[in-house]
């Protein structure tokens, strides 16, 4: 008989085993799947385990506040929170190519964990929260021929000059199992309801260059397009929700005047995990008035685009 409770005690088994009296730490994200890994985790080894959450400058708004306030104070975990955000974007500086921008972040990511791996005094694990869909969509669509689709930066093991090796106690589980072993695990339901948020973060959802001007801008405009869904309640009826500003600048009217400023795509999907999606049925009534709430909040923006593409044909990211 299957349970979460089982699953539980049998992971935390595996992961005694693997580690021994060895050091972990684990890159947390802020999202459910490092989350749900970390706790697992500390509950298997306690302090043999040191979080790192790196801010690479990609992150929504007031994201890194809630991350370390949550596991910090909350969970009394052993957290660094490196503050690498000229690292990433001097990095990403010219880089328009996707996954060129997924790898340059992904190298440095290892980069980082790997300066505080030796100085949490010799930890010789990384733990990951990878998931089951993110191991097969980066290895081949079933049954076709090995083709990557996008390289999932946390996904196919890491350069064996690192020395490190994986703890990976999600490897075999689907979101809604997560979402299920995090609940057993006691995490709290706002955090376990939370929409995933890609490693790569907000470099995927602005489409070419990178600038640190735009990254302000998407933001602000996330952060509204998150706040009405929340104030319409319809938060937990969507998988995914965000804004994606696009690398096009266009012509409107405020007051008196012609502004020449960037459109952006609203998304919000419907998944059971990820792999198909359905774009959500917003009301006109509340498109229009995220848009109007958009473009005067937002000084940058001056139009604003729903995105209706299910995936397939399309993905959920727009990178
Ligand atoms: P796509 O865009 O491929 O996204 O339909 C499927 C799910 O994966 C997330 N995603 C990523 N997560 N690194 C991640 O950690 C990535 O490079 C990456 N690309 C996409 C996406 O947010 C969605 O939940």
């Amino acid at each position: 008989d299957w349970t979460m409770g089982a699953y539980r005690e049998e992971a935390i088994r595996l992961i005694r085993e693997q580690v021994g009296d060895q050091k972990v730490i684990c890159g947390l994200s802020g999202g459910v799947d490092s989350s749900v890994a970390a706790v697992l985790i500390h509950e298997a080894i306690g302090d043999q385990l040191t979080c790192v959450f790196v801010d690479h400058g990609l992150l929504r708004e007031g994201e890194a506040e809630q991350v370390v306030t949550m596991f910090r104070d909350h969970y009394n975990m052993p957290l660094i929170h490196a503050q690498e955000q000229d690292l990433f974007l001097d990095a990403l500086e010219g880089v328009s190519d996707p996954e060129v921008k997924r790898k340059t972040i992904g190298k440095l990511f290892i980069d980082v964990f790997q300066k505080h791996a030796s100085e949490v005094g010799g930890a010789t694990f990384l733990a990951q929260g990878t998931l089951y869909p993110d191991v097969i969509e980066s290895v081949s669509f079933s049954g076709g021929p090995s083709v990557t689709i996008k390289s999932h930066h946390n996904v196919g093991g890491l350069p064996e000059k690192m020395g490190l090796k994986l703890v990976e106690p999600l490897r075999e589980l689907f979101k809604d199992e997560v979402r299920a072993l995090g609940r057993e695990l006691g995490l709290p339901d706002s955090f376990i309801g939370r929409h995933p948020f890609p490693g790569p973060g907000l470099a995927i959802r602005c489409p070419g260059e990178i600038t640190r001007e735009k990254l302000a801008i998407l933001r602000r405009a996330d952060a509204v397009f998150i706040d009405q869904i929340r104030k319409h309640g319809l938060y937990d009826d969507i998988w995914q929700a965000f804004v994606a500003l696009l690398p096009v600048r266009t012509v409107g009217v405020m007051g008196d005047g012609r502004t020449y400023d960037f459109a952006c795509a609203m998304r919000a999907v419907t998944s059971v995990d990820g792999m198909t999606a359905d774009y959500y049925p917003f009301s006109h009534e509340f498109l229009g008035e995220t848009a109007t709430r958009i473009i005067n909040e937002v000084r940058g923006i001056n139009r604003v685009t729903y995105d209706v593409t299910s995936k397939p044909p399309g993905t959920i990211e727009w990178e």
